[in-house]
């Protein structure tokens, strides 16, 4: 027990283990994030780097998502955020949308019978109505079909932009008022928050950004307000299991205060 505190406190977070079991014995499972959101970022510079086509570090992603999905499930947290695919990125060529579009099929395809497993519950969070019909189906069928998975509430994040969740999240209070079944002095950050794609869950304790970028990208803007940033150089094919394991290390190691003088135990 002692060791497992000084182990926390000592080593820099460069310097992490890249060892899952001595990452393990640093985590103290009684505080761990209750909601991780992650910005899958990375894949293009990754297949670059290796002079290989864009679609390769997209496919080369679901992987690490795979591998992070698994970790979450297994340490109990509750609930993970990924983002796939911003309502910005159909600025992008044609072509590299249509593959992510197909390669959001085959995940459902593919990956059901081990969420399933795994007793993963998957939302897709985002403005489904701009989809094509292929994947808003696909979509459909992962969500009816994992809707009793109770260990690890998956959200998947396409067609996903913080700004128009929080436009969607006005027009239906707006509609409410408009109906005489919400007055606007009952409005609350509680009432706000029910409105918001990902009413029910807890705010994320932990953001993770891969690819080194120090910027948001339009995700979660309403409910990032207290969220402990972990950004690494590593790009998301790369990012596996231990480097999940030293982003939670170094979560417990923040001293949380939520504006307040007290020190807040994290988690
Ligand atoms: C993230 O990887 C996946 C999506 C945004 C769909 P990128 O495709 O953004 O990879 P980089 O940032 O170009 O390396
Ligand atoms: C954020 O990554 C969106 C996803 C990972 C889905 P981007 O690659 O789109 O972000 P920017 O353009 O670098 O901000
Ligand atoms: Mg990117």
């Amino acid at each position: 027990m002692l060791s497992r505190i000084a182990n926390r406190r000592k080593m820099p977070e460069q310097e992490l283990p890249r060892d899952e079991a001595a990452l393990r014995a640093m985590l103290n499972p009684a505080r761990l994030p209750r909601h991780v959101a992650v910005i899958m970022d990375g894949n293009g510079r990754w297949a670059v780097k290796r002079g290989l086509p864009r679609s390769v570090g997209h496919r080369a992603g679901v992987k690490s998502l795979r591998e992070v999905v698994r970790l979450a499930g297994e340490l109990g947290i509750g609930a993970l955020s990924a983002y796939a695919f911003s309502t910005e990125n159909w600025r992008r060529p044609p072509e590299e949308v249509s593959f992510l579009m197909e390669l959001f099929v085959e995940y459902a395809e593919r990956e059901l019978a081990e969420l399933q497993r795994n007793e993963v519950r998957v939302k897709v969070i985002g403005r489904l109505e701009g989809l094509p019909e292929r994947v808003r189906e696909a979509i459909a069928m992962l969500e009816r079909e994992t809707l009793k998975g109770k260990r690890l509430t998956l959200n998947l994040a396409v067609n996903y932009g913080a700004r128009w969740e929080i436009v969607d999240a006005v027009r239906a209070i707006a509609r409410k008022v408009k109906e005489g079944k919400l007055q606007p002095e009952e409005i609350d950050e509680k009432v706000f928050s029910s409105h918001l794609y990902t009413a029910g869950l807890p705010d994320p304790d932990l953001l993770i950004r891969p690819a080194g970028e120090m910027r948001v990208s339009n995700f979660l803007l309403w409910q990032l307000a207290y969220t402990e940033f972990y950004v690494t150089p590593v790009l998301w094919p790369d990012f596996g299991r231990v480097e999940f394991l030293q982003a939670l290390v170094s979560f417990q190691r923040r001293e949380r205060r939520f504006g307040g003088l007290n020190r807040n135990p994290v988690g």
